[in-house]
């Protein structure tokens, strides 16, 4: 069977991305500030798959003479990122537009940065859909995708025991074979060479990195919780059922073995983010 988004409720994702968006700010802040300061008289922003809103409020704060345009096909996040740009006094400048992909992307205005970040990968045909996003970009443009990176690293390699490696393969294979339960799909080539053959110039690749050391903080382990709670859930059935009672151990509050107990636990992960020029 092939998963689209019509497969997946990101509705009820609302509160997860926003805990995550949250606990990734200083890795996605620094990406942040180094496209806005590569297009500082941007006019328009467009942030296509914006989730709850988190990176479109951002955009509206670091530049302070452009207006954004948050558009995602979830009805329940459209309205998430509703009330967090009217809770902190952008809604005059952030709108909000419920849009489905690929369809709704015709009818979306052309701006000067388009951010579009882990929802390439959800599209159906990654090509066609980065044709149609450098084709909204004003001459000039700047199209940014966040994509791939370094995985999560989160226990010491003799804690780990390959666990993480397990859990990536597993991901990475039902990406190959387009049966993601998240939809996720491995696109055909590399995402540069997608910007390049959308007739776009100047493509670069550069990453950031979040670097949480031990001892993390209660909100960054009561997040890494959730995520290892939800990669158990969504690879039920995928992972060896020692791999999966590891995961229910370092998720029980109850155990000293959990991340939410454990002195040693830490977040390190990268994330790329691939831009073009039109
Ligand atoms: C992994 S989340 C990323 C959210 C946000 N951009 C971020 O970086 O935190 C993927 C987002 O893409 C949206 N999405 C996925 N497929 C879509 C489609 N076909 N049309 C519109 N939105 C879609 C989902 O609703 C969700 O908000």
């Amino acid at each position: 069977m092939t998963h689209t988004h019509d497969h997946v409720d990101w509705g009820e994702h609302g509160p997860d991305l926003i805990a995550d968006a949250e606990i990734n700010a200083p890795m996605v802040d620094q990406a942040l500030h180094w496209l806005t300061e590569r297009i500082p008289h941007a006019a328009l922003v467009l942030d296509v798959g914006s989730g709850p809103g988190v990176a479109a409020c951002r955009f509206a704060q670091l530049l302070p003479g452009a207006t954004v345009l948050a558009t995602d096909g979830s009805a329940p996040l459209v309205a998430l990122a509703r009330s967090r740009a009217e809770r902190l006094g952008l809604a005059d400048r952030v709108a909000v537009r419920e849009i489905k992909l690929p369809d709704g992307l015709a009818d979306l205005p052309t701006a000067d940065l388009i951010w579009v970040s882990g929802v390439a990968h959800h599209l159906p045909d990654p090509a066609e859909g980065i044709r149609a996003l450098a084709e909204l970009l004003r001459p000039g443009g700047l199209l940014a995708l966040r994509e791939g990176g370094l995985p999560l690293h989160f226990l010491p390699s003799h804690a780990d025991g390959g666990l993480t490696a397990r859990i990536n393969a597993v991901d990475s294979a039902l990406s190959q074979s387009r049966t993601h339960p998240m939809g996720a799909i491995e696109p055909p080539r590399a995402w540069p060479d997608l910007l390049a053959d959308a007739g776009l110039r100047s493509v670069r690749s550069r990453s950031f990195l979040l670097d949480l050391p031990a001892p993390l903080s209660e909100a960054a382990r009561q997040q890494l919780a959730r995520t290892l709670r939800r990669t158990r859930q969504m690879l039920d059935g995928h992972l060896t059922g020692a791999d999966a009672d590891r995961l229910e151990q370092l998720t029980d509050p109850g155990d000293p073995e959990s991340v939410l107990r454990r002195a040693d636990v830490f977040m390190l992960r990268a994330a790329t983010i691939h831009t073009a020029v039109r």
